[in-house]
């Protein structure tokens, strides 16, 4: 297999965590990005091959070009792209702030266009890259309390193939994922604020996030990260946006 540069945004926990590892024991160089320097540490710890830990708000507009310009003198051109960090909050649309739309919006929408903004035109100069996103299945339906995260993460879809479709004669792919609820520490925050904003016990929380997808139980991070994989093998697909969701959404 080539070895390719990647870099991967949310590497610090749950699905960048898990696709940085994974990308590392296929014989990939991965740049490893998120805001906690000691958590990109404990992933680079758990990678085989050689990492870059490099701490950065993503939501920060020179972002992308600092992370990728220091990759380049490292490495040379960043082949691979996982934009994994994103977050979640919940409100009625009648509660939902001007900030907590913004920052919603900021994070899940604006930093995945910088980023692919400053990854795809050198990629595709050069005649390959792979850019995956995560969005998730609240990108491709809306769920009750969460107005603004599903508006960032339909919008990221949009953008996603609008990007594949400028790029598909380059040898350049650009994809989503969309999960459901995956065993994460994102997951773990939804649960706590069902407990505290609806008055249920953790148990009957976890049953309702559980019975969410028809398969009964979350998506684990390696399910993602095999979708994800699946799409950086296949040149033949581009533009897409592949539900890893248990069953809930069709089409
Ligand atoms: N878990 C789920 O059920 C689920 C379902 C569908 C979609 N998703 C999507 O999957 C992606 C990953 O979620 P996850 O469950 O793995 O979440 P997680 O366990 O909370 O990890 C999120 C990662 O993103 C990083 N991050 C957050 N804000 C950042 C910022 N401003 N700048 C740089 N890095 C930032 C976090 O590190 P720092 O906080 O240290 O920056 C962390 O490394 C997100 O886009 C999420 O929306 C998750």
């Amino acid at each position: 297999m080539t070895s390719r540069v990647c870099v991967v945004t949310g590497a610090g926990r749950g699905i960048g965590r898990a696709a940085a590892i994974h990308l590392s024991g296929q014989g990939h160089r991965v740049a490893l990005v998120a805001r906690t320097e000691s958590e990109l540490v404990s992933t680079a710890a758990e990678c085989p091959g050689e990492t870059l830990v490099l701490p950065t708000d993503v939501t920060r507009p020179d972002s992308a070009g600092e992370i990728l310009d220091t990759i380049a003198e490292k490495w040379g051109l960043t082949q691979i792209l996982v934009a994994a960090a994103g977050r979640n909050r919940s409100a009625k649309l009648d509660e939902t702030t001007d900030s907590h739309w913004q920052s919603m919006l900021d994070l899940n929408l604006t930093s995945v266009f910088q980023w692919l903004r400053a990854a795809l035109p050198p990629m595709a100069a050069n005649g390959w890259g792979r850019a995956i996103v995560v969005s998730s299945i609240a990108g491709k339906r809306g769920f009750k309390h969460l107005s603004a995260y599903a508006a960032a993460k339909h919008g990221v879809i949009g953008l996603v193939r609008s990007a594949a479709l400028e790029l598909a004669h380059t040898g350049v792919t650009v994809n989503a994922v969309c999960p459901a609820y995956v065993d994460t520490e994102l997951t773990e925050r939804t649960i706590e604020s069902i407990v505290a904003q609806a008055g249920w016990t953790r148990a009957d929380a976890l049953h309702h996030v559980n019975s969410l997808q028809p398969i009964g139980r979350m998506i684990s991070t390696n399910e993602v990260v095999q979708a994800l994989s699946a799409l950086i093998d296949n040149a033949g697909m581009t533009g897409q946006s592949i539900h890893v969701d248990g069953g809930l959404v069709h089409g």
